[in-house]
C-alpha cells in the first residue's frame, strides 16, 4: 500500500492591503515554493462575468458561466499569471472594475463552492509547498493547513501600501495594483479599504475571521523585506523548510 504525502500547504489570509499578496508572493519566490492568489480567482471570474455582459448581482447566471468555465481556468505558479483558455486575464486582474466585480460575486455560494476544488487542486499539486493566500484559506479551503497565518496591519498604514502600488505600477501580475486608472486620495483609499473589511467580515458566505490556531502577524512598521523575512522565519520555525 501506497500512502499519499500530506502536501505543505501555508494558508495565509487577512483584510486587503494588508501585504498578502506582496509578502507571499515573494515568500514563495525566495523559498522555491509554489504561490496561489486565491483573490487573482476571483478577480478572474468576475471579469469573465462582466466581459459577457451577465448581470454580476444574478448569482444563478455567473453560477452557470462559471461551471462550464471552471475546468479551463489555469493559474501559472511560476509567473503568477492567470488565465482562462488561451486568454490571459492578469493585466486585467488589477483594475477597479475587476476588484469590484470579485467583490460582487465573491458573496455568492455558488461561486465560491465552484471556487473550492480549483483552489484545493491547484495548491495540492503544487511540486513543492505552496502559499495560498485569501479570505477563508485557513477556515474553509485548507482547514488542515500546515500552517496558518493571519496577516493584519493597521487601516493607515494598509492604505499607503496600496496607494504606492497604485502609483507605481501599472499593468503589474498584482492583482492587487491598478492599471490605467487616475491614482485616488488617501482618504478616499482608506474609506474603500474600510468598506472591503466590513463587506468582508460581515458576509454570510465564508466571512474573513482568523482561524483559531492561525498565528497572527501583524506588519505595520515592517518594510517589505523585513515582513518577507519575518514569513519565512514563522514558516522555518514550523519545521517546514526541511
Ligand atoms: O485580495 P483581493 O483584493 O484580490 O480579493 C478580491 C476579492 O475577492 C475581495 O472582494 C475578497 C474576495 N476574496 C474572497 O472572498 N475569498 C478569497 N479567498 C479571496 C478573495
Amino acid at each position: 500500500m501506497t500512502t499519499q504525502k500530506k502536501p505543505i500547504i501555508v494558508a495565509v489570509d487577512g483584510p486587503a492591503g494588508s501585504g498578502k499578496s506582496t509578502i507571499c508572493s515573494e515568500v514563495s519566490t525566495k523559498i522555491g515554493w509554489s504561490y496561489v492568489n486565491t483573490g487573482a480567482l476571483y478577480r478572474g471570474v468576475g471579469l469573465l462575468a462582466r466581459d459577457r455582459g451577465i448581470d454580476l448581482e444574478d448569482e444563478a447566471a455567473v453560477g452557470a458561466m462559471l461551471e462550464k468555465l471552471a475546468g479551463e481556468i489555469r493559474w501559472d505558479y511560476d509567473h503568477h499569471q492567470l488565465f482562462c483558455g488561451t486568454e490571459n486575464l492578469t493585466p486585467r486582474l488589477g483594475t477597479v472594475e475587476a476588484g469590484n466585480a470579485a467583490s460582487f460575486i465573491a458573496k455568492q455560494q455558488k461561486v465560491r463552492q465552484l471556487l473550492l476544488p480549483v483552489q484545493r487542486s491547484l495548491a495540492i499539486n503544487a511540486p513543492k509547498g505552496a502559499m495560498v493566500d485569501g479570505r477563508d484559506i485557513g477556515t474553509v479551503v485548507f482547514p488542515d493547513a500546515s500552517l496558518k497565518v493571519f496577516m493584519t496591519a493597521n487601516l493607515e498604514e494598509r492604505a499607503r501600501r496600496r496607494l504606492k502600488q497604485l502609483d507605481g505600477k501599472s499593468g503589474s501580475a498584482n492583482p492587487s495594483a491598478s492599471s490605467n486608472q487616475s491614482t485616488p486620495s488617501l482618504d478616499s483609499i482608506m474609506d474603500d479599504i474600510a468598506r472591503r473589511d466590513n463587506q468582508d467580515s460581515k458576509r454570510g458566505e465564508a466571512p474573513l475571521r482568523k482561524a483559531d490556531d492561525a498565528v497572527e502577524f501583524d506588519t505595520s512598521g515592517y518594510s517589505q523585506s523585513e515582513a518577507v523575512d519575518a514569513l519565512i522565519a514563522i514558516i522555518r520555525d514550523r519545521g517546514l523548510l526541511g
